[in-house]
């Protein structure tokens, strides 16, 4: 076994803390990373603090994981030491169902295990995630990135990158298509710079007047400050479709209202609390309210060539392990310009 440095909770009101576990040793078809950037996602927040339900507990968060390939099993192929390597938010997946078939692995029928807060295909051994020195990873749940992008701006694309790039193709954001993104944080400012660089006319909608400018410079056409009265108005079945990444309670209704006819509001911000629907903001267009979880490893890896490609990278502030605690509470202030990303080396 391998021991492992990390910081773990050890419940929801527990802060992050040192903690030293152990990972398997490397199999045949297995990866080992030292790990040296991991991004503060949202849900680490989330279920760190138990706010879905059903955490497990002592709890390593992580799953924008960035680091250094240090050995590889002897039937790897896809590998050698030294390659850049990345882990998003599973790690692996039964392989063989419909949805693993499709390279949907996030929806396997089987068991997705989830990089943390999860447990391995035995459904028994949890999973413990990226604030920590090294991983153990099947190469086939190991993504490529680039060596020309800085790693640390690269950490967020795994889980903030993905989560808005898959939505952004399945609803067609291109030229011509109108696109608004609710919530400028981790997830909303990779959402402008994806819909921007597909060519969409973005708009950012944001309680935050600090951040207007900056919704610009990273591509946004329009911002909309909707804590002003009536901000909303104007725009009234306008979008192709809008990206709702907000992580707390809100009013969806604002925003299907300014979906054009046929147009869906995407949610991928998953607040704790039920959202209420008015029916006649769907029935009325036929509106669609849609969801949709990270993506899979092959989009996974599109993605990442597509931002390599485009030269798209995470704005990020880089804080040391011990900050942690900080950094989830400026997260929750929508205090982040715009990823916290965790520097292994200070654990
Ligand atoms: N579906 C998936 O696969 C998936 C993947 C990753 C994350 N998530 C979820 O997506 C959500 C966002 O994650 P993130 O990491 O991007 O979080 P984040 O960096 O905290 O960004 C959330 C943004 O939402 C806005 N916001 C926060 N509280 C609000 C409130 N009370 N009313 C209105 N707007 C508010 C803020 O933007 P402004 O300051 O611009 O208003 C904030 O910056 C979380 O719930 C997370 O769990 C889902
Ligand atoms: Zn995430
Ligand atoms: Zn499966």
């Amino acid at each position: 076994m391998l021991k492992t440095r990390g910081y773990a909770t050890e419940g929801p009101t527990s802060k992050l803390a040192p903690f030293t576990f152990e990972r398997r040793e490397p199999g045949p078809h297995d990866v080992l990373i030292q790990i040296a950037y991991c991004g503060i996602c949202h849900s680490d927040i989330h279920q760190a603090r138990d706010e879905w339900g059903g955490a497990i507990f002592p709890m390593v968060p992580g799953h924008e994981i960035v680091g250094r390939v240090t050995r590889v099993g002897a039937n790897v192929t896809r590998f050698k030491v030294g390659d850049p390597a990345a882990v998003g938010c599973f790690v692996d997946s039964c392989r063989t169902c419909e949805s693993c078939r499709n390279g949907e692995e996030q929806f396997c029928e089987v068991h997705t295990a989830f990089t943390y807060n999860g447990t391995e295909m035995d459904t028994k051994t949890p999973t413990f995630g990226g604030y920590s020195s090294q991983i153990v990873v099947d190469e086939r749940y190991v993504l490529t990135i680039s060596p020309k992008l800085p790693p640390a701006n690269v950490a967020p694309l795994l889980c903030a990158g993905i989560t808005t790039y898959a939505p952004l193709r399945q609803y067609e954001a291109g030229p011509g298509r109108m696109v608004g993104v609710v919530g400028l944080g981790g997830l909303g400012h990779m959402g402008v710079k994806l819909a921007a660089a597909m060519g969409a006319e973005v708009t950012v909608f944001t309680t935050s007047r600090s951040k207007e400018r900056d919704a610009r410079r990273l591509g946004a056409h329009q911002v909309v400050v909707t804590t002003e009265p009536g901000a909303l108005d104007p725009l009234a079945n306008r979008f192709h479709m809008i990206l709702d990444t907000v992580s707390a309670p809100h009013d969806i209704n604002a925003y299907l209202n300014l979906l054009r006819r046929d147009g869906t509001l995407a949610l991928v911000g998953a607040p704790p609390q039920p959202l209420a629907v008015q029916p006649f903001q769907l029935i009325m267009k036929r509106r669609a309210l849609a969801g949709s979880l990270i993506g899979g490893m092959r989009q996974t890896q599109e993605m990442l060539d597509f931002c390599s490609a485009k030269n798209i990278t995470a704005d990020v502030e880089v804080i040391p392990m011990q900050q942690v605690d900080t950094a989830y509470e400026r997260t929750i202030k929508g205090d982040v310009r715009y990823r916290f990303v965790i520097d292994m080396n200070t654990l």
